[in-house]
């Protein structure tokens, strides 16, 4: 059954979040939810097969412009209250700032490269109060070796902002292997360093999400889905429909 975040220890979720810049919701999404969320991500690929796809796989800018569907789970979720707590604006709500999804397969690279997502924010992280962008990642398919996991270098919420290694691809000392249960929601702090793995079997892998500020909070990001690739998305879902494919 699907879960609300009221059936969390959100106090303890928050602290998590503030002590090593990522917490999850273990299972938030039901068997159902997730089924639905694999048929929209693989309807994505066109048609392509999961060996097909290279180097970083498939990947999907303006999710909610190519499918509105997903509105529908993260509104479901309760989740987008927990972000507005933890970004200050518990009254508000948060502002959906990026949508996107990945998908990748056994013949993709071994490693994503380590990044993060703080962009021109880093100046002032020494001086936040809050959390400024946060990040919610659902894996529908769970995240573990077999399927490929996201890997993370824990921070604390004052830690100073550590950037990709010089070989980006490198594993680091002190990085965590994330393996979480199909239907499992993980909310990171974009300055939180990550990157994931190639899965060990010849399965798809399958992330999406969103990017997240503050109700109000104009600043601009590199990651924001610009506006003419919304309504590139929204227009390659008007021709699918009218082709009657579904997809592009
Ligand atoms: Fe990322």
């Amino acid at each position: 059954m699907a879960r609300s975040v009221t059936s969390y220890d959100q106090a303890a979720q928050l602290r998590g979040l503030r002590e090593q810049g990522w917490c999850a919701f273990e299972g938030f999404f039901d068997g159902a939810e997730n089924e639905g969320m694999v048929l929209r991500l693989t309807a994505l690929l066109g048609g392509r097969e999961v060996d097909s796809l290279t180097g970083l796989g498939c990947t999907v800018f303006s999710l909610l412009a190519r499918d509105p569907g997903f509105g529908g789970y993260l509104g479901r979720s309760d989740i987008l209250s927990f972000c507005a707590r933890a970004l200050g604006v518990p009254e508000r709500g948060p502002r959906l700032c990026r949508t996107g999804a990945r998908l990748s397969g056994p013949a993709c690279g071994e490693r994503l490269e380590w990044h993060h997502h703080q962009g021109e924010l880093q100046q002032a992280l020494d001086e936040r109060e809050r959390f400024e962008r946060l990040l919610v990642l659902c894996y529908p398919l769970g995240s573990s070796e077999r399927i490929g996991p996201l890997v993370v270098r824990s921070r604390a919420f004052d830690d100073p902002l550590e950037s990709a290694p010089r070989d980006p691809f490198a594993p680091l000392a002190g990085e965590q292997a994330l393996e979480v249960t199909p239907g499992t929601a993980v909310v990171i702090d974009a300055p939180l360093l990550h990157a994931a793995g190639r899965g060990s079997e010849s399965v798809l892998r399958l992330v999406w999400g969103a990017q997240l500020q503050a109700a109000g909070d104009r600043t601009a990001h590199p990651d924001d889905d610009p506006l003419g690739e919304r309504w590139r998305a929204t227009r390659r879902r008007w021709v699918a429909s009218l082709r009657g494919t579904g997809t592009e």
